[in-house]
């Protein structure tokens, strides 16, 4: 058995956070998750899930096998998550409760789908896809942009038995390609062109050139979402309006495949250390009852909610969050097509406005561009509908979680920091607004049922106070299922680190009342003079100062100290800097963690650079604190902002001189 470390820990941390937030009474009161949920034995907490969430072909006869690393949930049971997302709520008399409301980019396109019509959609389009051939097993690729019929095109997928993958819009031909070969995919369903901050994204023909290194996929379905002009190939390219022209929409005339519990529902391409994705598997039955459950809880869904996860689609939280979770709870959702700045900085204040959003999720990075953009953009809305606000992708940095929670929360609603992965499938880590006491920065406990730890370096479990490694000591029912036809990098990845446990790449620290603090990725984290300080815990100090609007930090080598902390920071309102700035900042963090954590050096720049997910790539600004040549760019949203980083990380150390 795993003892308590004697040793020290593996990661120190020293940033203290001391504001709390006990959740409101009156939420309290109504909330779907009471305190007694974390009573509640893990298996019976599931099997009850298991039973209540979704609707069942045939009954389970087993909660879960577990063969380490493989774990089976729900075993023998047969079910279709799209009669769980759709047929089941019209034939439960709401088809006219609306599935989505979706706002295109253009402030004027607006559809509302209901329950019925979205049944219609998914019927017509399965059959359409039916006569090309795609059955249960068919591999299908699916690369589009943020519109109604990219969920029509997974669900027509999984009605049909046909696993899916969904591939960012934002990557580029190459990546598609990629991905369509590993998976085998038959068919490809992609979009002419997207709509992105006013212009056109140019998808179908990014998807020519993959189909060009595709020579599996046979056949390419393109949805015409704008009036631009494309190629189509003869005998390969259909257009979507054309394939369901004459197809039925009524519901028995394509019924939904019953799945084992087990059968893959999709793949997802994740990136890891080496070059090559990983396609994390995902199945049926224990991922549909994850996702559905978690959504229930931590997002605390009413009948009458109106939900938006302002995510993409083409990452796991879009899957999780805006498709199979809130589809199979019933829930009303909202798709947001574009940028937040267009046509101007509030629109997505404007789309809470006018649809009454009660519960918004999104990333830290969104809420600190909205920070740098400043509250008035917010103040200019009723935002009152309200109720709560939800946080995923990355460490939140505390004074990002108070503002979110200040400006666009009113200061009344509680805010739900939520810690998974592309592997996890669903939230793992995260308090329940109704019962949990938040703290700005913390991803609080476990969900039920979930049993998540930290490690030290020799995998003794580190106790209250002490930083490390976090893991995963039972299956849960979302969970991978492999790495696409890499089962060696499946167990090297995630189940070598430590024995018998699920090692998540992430730092963690649990604090004296068992809340869980991320700390980034362990590859994020520095050695200065032998002390392990995450990046994110520096970033947020230097968030915390008035004049700082993001800041990004990595460690670089030093003869002296091992590492070096460098920090590249944006100021509010577009100031440049200054030597005495440069100073200011380096004491200010000083006092909020202490003179080990200094940045050695600060570079100010107007932008960092993100990949079109918005996570900040780390990785490229090693490289030039480190000035070496730079690696791979491709992912980058603006390849420009690093060059330019380059420029003034080299004018601001001849300043250092
Ligand atoms: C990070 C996104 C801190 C973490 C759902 C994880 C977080 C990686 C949080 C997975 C959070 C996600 N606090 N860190 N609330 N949520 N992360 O696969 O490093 O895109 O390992 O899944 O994001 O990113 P992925």
């Amino acid at each position: 058995m795993a003892g308590v470390s004697t040793s020290g820990p593996a990661i120190e941390t020293i940033l203290l956070e001391e504001r709390r937030y006990e959740p409101p009474p009156d939420f309290a009161a109504q909330a779907n998750a009471t305190p007694d949920i974390y009573d509640q034995d893990f298996e019976q907490f599931w099997e009850t899930e298991g039973r209540e969430r979704v609707t069942w072909f045939q009954d389970f006869e087993k909660l879960y096998e577990w063969e380490l690393p493989y774990a089976k949930w729900y075993v023998g049971g047969q079910l279709n998550v799209t009669y769980n997302c759709v047929d089941r709520h019209v034939e439960a008399g709401n088809g006219d409760k609306v599935a989505y409301h979706w706002e295109g980019e253009p402030e004027d396109e607006r559809r509302t789908i209901t329950f019925a019509d979205l049944q219609r959609d998914v019927v017509r389009f399965a059959n359409a896809l039916k006569k090309l051939g795609v059955g249960k097993g068919t591999p299908v690729g699916i690369y589009m942009g943020m519109v109604p019929e990219l969920p029509v095109a997974m669900l027509a997928c999984a009605r049909l038995g046909a696993p899916h993958t969904v591939v960012f819009g934002g990557f580029s031909a190459d990546s598609l390609s990629g991905r369509l070969n590993d998976m085998e995919c038959e068919l490809l369903i992609t979009q002419n062109e997207g709509l992105r901050n006013g212009a056109a994204v140019p998808l179908k023909q990014n998807a020519d050139e993959a189909l060009d290194d595709s020579p599996g996929v046979k056949q390419a379905i393109v949805y015409r979402r704008t009036g631009g002009d494309v190629q189509m190939k003869d005998g390969r390219d259909l257009w979507w309006h054309d394939v369901v022209e004459g197809e039925s929409d009524d519901p028995s005339s394509c019924p939904c495949e019953p799945m084992d519990a087990e059968d893959l529902l999709y793949l997802l391409y994740t990136s890891g250390t080496t070059a090559k994705p990983k396609g994390i598997v995902h199945t049926t039955a224990g991922y549909l009852v994850g996702v559905a459950t978690t959504h229930h809880y931590i997002f605390d869904i009413k009948p009458d909610s109106v939900y938006w996860c302002a995510a993409d689609i083409g990452w796991v939280t879009g899957h999780s969050y805006i498709v199979y979770g809130p589809l199979c709870n019933g829930t009303t959702g909202v798709i947001y097509e574009g940028v937040p700045n267009y046509p101007d900085k509030d629109r997505w204040w404007q789309i809470i406005e006018r649809y009454k959003v009660d519960i918004l999720y999104t990333a830290p990075t969104a809420i600190r561009t909205h920070m740098k953009w400043g509250p008035e953009y917010a103040e200019k809305h009723d935002l009152s509908s309200l109720r709560l606000l939800g946080t995923v992708g990355e460490p939140i940095n505390p004074e990002a979680w108070v503002w979110y929670r200040e400006h666009i929360g009113a200061d009344r609603t509680p805010v739900v920091d939520t810690w998974w992965q592309t592997e996890t499938g669903m939230i793992l880590i995260n308090p329940l607004p109704g019962v949990t006491t938040l703290k700005p920065g913390s991803a609080t406990k476990p969900f039920p049922g979930i049993d998540a730890a930290v490690y030290d370096e020799q995998g003794n479990e580190v106790g209250p106070g002490g930083g490390g490694y976090l893991v995963l000591r039972r299956p849960w029912p979302a969970m991978l299922r492999g790495i696409y036809k890499d089962d060696e990098r499946y167990r090297e990845t995630y189940w070598s680190r430590f024995e018998g446990v699920y090692f998540a790449g992430d730092g963690a620290r649990i604090d004296e009342d068992g809340d869980f603090w991320l700390l980034g990725r362990v590859d994020d984290v520095m050695n200065v003079s032998g002390h392990r300080i995450s990046t994110i815990e520096v970033e947020s100090a230097l968030v915390d100062h008035q004049k700082v609007a993001e800041a990004a930090v990595c460690g670089r080598k030093d003869e002296r100290t091992g590492q070096a902390i460098v920090a590249y920071v944006t100021l509010k309102g577009g100031d440049e800097g200054s030597i005495d700035m440069l100073e200011e900042l380096r004491n200010h963090v000083a006092t909020k963690i202490g003179p080990i954590a200094k940045p050695a050096n600060i570079v100010f720049t107007p932008e960092l650079p993100k990949t079109r997910s918005g996570k900040i790539m780390r990785r490229l600004l090693r490289d030039v604190a480190e000035n070496r040549a730079l690696g791979d760019t491709t992912t980058l949203a603006d390849p420009a902002v690093v060059e330019e980083i380059k420029e003034r990380a080299s004018t601001e150390s001849a300043q250092e001189d």
